[in-house]
């Protein structure tokens, strides 16, 4: 698999996998965390109980919260100094790594697990999966997270629907599994049920940090964050004060082979 995501040309593609620091206090206030149980299931799929965790394309630091709390040492890597800044700022525990998931600046076996969330389908697999497998150390394991908002409950579907967004949820609803690759055996897949307290203002301020939203004009950026407000604001589930997002957290594990 190359370095392009299923309806987007590379160059598209590539814009906005950079897109992310510019808006990197928001992300780091507005983007939700990922369930402990989860993290937990992806660590489980390695042979021993992990010490050594890379999370890789770190961002702001979500994974490396709910890693550090589960007692494990945390190496993240990221190749936007904005959000790996706001990581160092936040999580001084955590080693902080400028890289990519296709160049890591780690040694080789240097983990015991590499975690990924919101991240994998900005990789170029062809060159990201023999670099996660020669920094896991054997019987290691890598997952990936993705959150998502859980479209049952009928009104995020609208949400959705309106403002047109999502890429990372079409992106996983094209692949029943992660594309394999020899040095992993097969995925397993896992979901997890979440929430994250919102209010309508909070909300709008998450889907601005989405990268379709990034790389839009500044006129489309505003007409689509307009519609999402007004959408939420006559919604009697979301019209006043706080509400539950919620949100299906999808976990894929493969141990090294
Ligand atoms: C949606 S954010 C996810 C951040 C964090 N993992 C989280 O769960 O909140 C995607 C991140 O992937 C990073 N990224 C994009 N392309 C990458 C690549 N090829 N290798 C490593 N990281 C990459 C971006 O800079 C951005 O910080």
């Amino acid at each position: 698999m190359n370095s392009s995501t299923p309806g987007i040309e590379p160059e598209l593609h590539a814009r906005r996998a950079a897109s992310f620091g510019a808006e990197a206090a928001a992300y780091a206030a507005h983007r939700p965390d990922y369930p402990e149980k989860a993290l937990a299931w992806g660590l489980a799929g390695a042979r021993k109980s992990p010490d050594r965790v890379l999370d890789l394309a770190a961002g702001t630091g979500k994974v490396s919260e709910g890693l550090l709390a589960m007692g494990v040492a945390v190496t993240a890597v990221e190749p936007d100094p904005k959000m790996l800044g706001q990581l160092t700022r936040t999580l001084p525990a955590v080693t902080p790594l400028i890289g990519t998931a296709e160049r890591i600046p780690l040694p080789d076996e240097a983990v015991d697990a590499v975690v990924v969330g919101q991240a994998f389908h900005w990789f170029d697999l062809d060159r990201a999966y023999p670099e996660i497998a020669r920094v896991l150390k054997p019987g290691g394991v890598v997952a990936a997270l993705w959150n998502h908002d859980d479209e049952s409950a009928g009104w995020p579907a609208e949400l959705n629907a309106l403002i047109k967004t999502s890429m990372s949820r079409r992106w996983l609803s094209d692949y029943r599994s992660l594309p394999e690759h020899e040095a992993f055996e097969p995925f397993e897949k896992k979901t997890f049920g979440h929430k994250q307290p919102r209010t309508a203002e909070s909300l709008v301020a998450t889907l601005a940090t989405h990268s379709h939203m990034l790389v839009a004009t500044a006129e489309e950026r505003e007409t689509k964050l307009r519609t999402a407000r007004e959408f939420l604001d006559r919604n009697p589930e979301t019209a006043s004060g706080e509400f539950d997002l919620p949100i299906t957290t999808t976990v894929f594990r493969a141990l090294k082979r």
